[in-house]
């Protein structure tokens, strides 16, 4: 089976009516990013941030996988995929798809605010200051937030240096370390960019599909089984 890599961002999840960050009407236009997802945030209004992420965690509970999230683990049948999702949603997991990175965390899991290893999965559940995780510290959402490091990096890097072909779905590689994965391409490798507004990449045998999720995977399906089994 060939390796196939793919870099998934919130235009990933945007048909299953999550919001994106930089788009308009995206989450950042409402909620700065320093008060809600920076470590400066944390500390200065811990529970602005809780209910930040608790409103995310509800609006997740009741969004579905898309078709597209549908298709990458249905591509597991043909080929060796690992996906390495910058998103906190749970979609790719609830579609099937079963090698997954989440390089900025998970939304159903919490963590200790002092200990980043002691991790609890939550689910869909609210997270109230006061919560306490084992070590006894308050409980912060499983996210990383700016300013922290990205421990998923080593292996997205790994992944993405083996793969055969990558897939770049929904982003606006803006956000760095993730968005410097796709250097870590083999020159050679296939890259398929989909998204209705896709950043400006350049590289060799790059294939842009210039659609929304679902309909840039439906032909990008196609293509695969047509072209690279
Ligand atoms: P952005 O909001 O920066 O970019 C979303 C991308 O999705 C843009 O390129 C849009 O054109 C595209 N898009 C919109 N609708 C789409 C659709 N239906 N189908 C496909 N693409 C669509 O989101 P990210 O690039 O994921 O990090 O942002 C990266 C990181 O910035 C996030 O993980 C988050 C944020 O700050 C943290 O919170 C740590």
């Amino acid at each position: 089976m060939k390796k196939i890599v793919v870099l998934t961002g919130a235009g990933m999840s945007a048909q299953s009516g999550i919001s994106t960050f930089r788009d308009s009407g995206g989450l950042w236009e409402n909620h700065p990013v320093r008060q809600v997802a920076s470590v400066e945030g944390w500390y200065s209004d811990p529970k602005l941030m809780l209910s930040f992420y608790n409103q995310r965690r509800t609006d997740l509970k009741k969004a579905k996988p898309n078709k597209g999230h549908l298709i990458l683990a249905g591509l597991e049948q043909f080929f060796d995929i690992g996906i390495v999702t910058q998103n906190v949603d749970d979609l790719h997991e609830r579609a099937g798809s079963t090698r997954i990175l989440h390089l900025h965390g998970e939304l159903t899991k919490a963590r200790s605010s002092e200990n980043p290893d002691l991790i609890t999965e939550i689910g869909y559940e609210p997270v109230h200051w006061g919560d306490k995780a084992a070590d006894g510290t308050q409980l912060r959402p499983h996210i990383v937030w700016f300013g922290e490091p990205v421990p998923e990096m080593s292996k997205a890097i790994q992944w993405t240096r083996e793969a055969e072909i990558m897939i770049v779905v929904g982003t606006s590689l803006a956000v760095y370390p993730a968005a410097g994965l796709i250097d870590y391409a083999s020159g050679n490798t296939p890259l398929f960019l989909i998204d209705p507004k896709p950043a400006p990449v350049r590289r060799n045998h790059l294939h842009t599909i210039t659609e929304k999720a679902v309909e840039g995977l439906e032909k990008l399906e196609k293509i695969l089984i047509d072209n690279y089994l």
